[in-house]
């Protein structure tokens, strides 16, 4: 029987909830990165609803003879388009569904500058189908944890991220990656719990949910300004960070690692189209 695919609807939310939260569990597992506090059922089931009901991201739900057997999905809020989650059912998986779910979304988004994704680079079956789907590794990372120690800088006020605050960080981020993230930024106001870091009256950080990298991303000028940044939210915000660092950044990582953030599995920024080396700090969320 032929796999076919169509978009997602609400009916389907329960079945990709679960299809979402036993292929990650199962690939965590295998590798002995499994972290329950990071992905389980209900987790799953809410992430997919909120992009299922929104209607700047695209999603694809590939079944066969009424059967559902996995889901992708495509940010298009802003200009460079963001994959994922892909999740295919681990009783279906490597048998070409995944790479049905990934030509979706790419056919989708011809003519966007850029795509991106961030898998887990120690997932060889993810890492091997994206570099054969012509996506290159950008970016090693690393997904760390954990309240940073220092006390906040003085000069610095870091606070919650208003709407009257979107296009300045629009700016930040178009000064640093070449591209804004207004969309997502937008978004974050009212659907996350996003920070900015003012110095001298500019906005020289904003981070859109600096406690869950799955939805979140950050900008900085530079990593003086990402350190502040990342100080403040640790006094105001009850959750522990949760970050994706780029560990190229060697002066930022190292600085995580003396302020007490906990390393926790490696990830890769992977990109087709489109890619500017950033000129400033920054963190990816779980798309790019
Ligand atoms: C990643 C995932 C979506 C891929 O879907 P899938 O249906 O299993 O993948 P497919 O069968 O379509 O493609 C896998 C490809 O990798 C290849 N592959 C698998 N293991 C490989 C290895 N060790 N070395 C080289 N190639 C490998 C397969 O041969 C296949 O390539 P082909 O199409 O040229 O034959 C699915 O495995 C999954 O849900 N994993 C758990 C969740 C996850 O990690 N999601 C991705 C988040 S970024």
């Amino acid at each position: 029987m032929e796999v076919t695919l169509r978009q997602p609807i609400p009916s389907d939310l329960a079945t990709l909830g679960r299809i979402h939260y036993e292929a990650f569990r199962g690939i965590e597992e295998t590798h002995g990165f499994w972290n329950p506090s990071f992905i389980n059922p209900e987790a799953s089931t809410e992430g997919i609803r909120s992009m299922v009901g929104n209607p700047g991201i695209y999603g694809v739900v590939a079944e066969r003879d009424g059967q559902i057997l996995g889901s992708n999905f495509l940010d298009e809020r802003d200009p460079v388009r963001g994959i994922g989650p892909i999740t295919v059912d681990p009783k279906t998986q490597n048998h070409g569904v995944g790479r049905l779910l990934m030509k979706a979304v790419l056919d989708r988004s011809a003519g966007a500058v850029s795509v991106r994704l961030v898998q887990e680079s120690f997932h060889m079956r993810s890492l091997s189908l994206y570099t054969t789907l012509r996506f290159d590794v950008k970016e090693p990372l690393l997904v760390m944890g954990g309240k940073a120690r220092s006390e906040p800088l003085s000069e610095v006020v870091v606070r919650p991220l208003e709407l009257k605050d979107v296009e300045e960080c629009g700016a930040l981020c178009r000064r640093v990656h070449k591209f804004e993230r207004i969309g997502e930024v937008r978004d974050a106001v009212t659907a996350l719990k996003p920070f900015v870091a003012v110095r001298n009256r500019n906005i020289v950080a904003y981070a859109t949910e600096p406690t869950n990298a799955l939805v979140g991303h950050a900008v900085a000028a530079s990593n003086a300004d990402m350190k502040a940044l990342l100080a403040g939210v640790s006094r105001l915000a009850s959750e522990p960070l949760m970050i994706f660092v780029p560990i190229r950044n060697s002066e930022l990582f190292r600085w995580c690692l003396s302020e007490g953030l906990r390393s926790i599995s490696p990830m890769n920024l992977m990109s087709i189209g489109e890619y500017q080396e950033p000129r400033g700090s920054w963190l990816p969320s779980v798309i790019y």
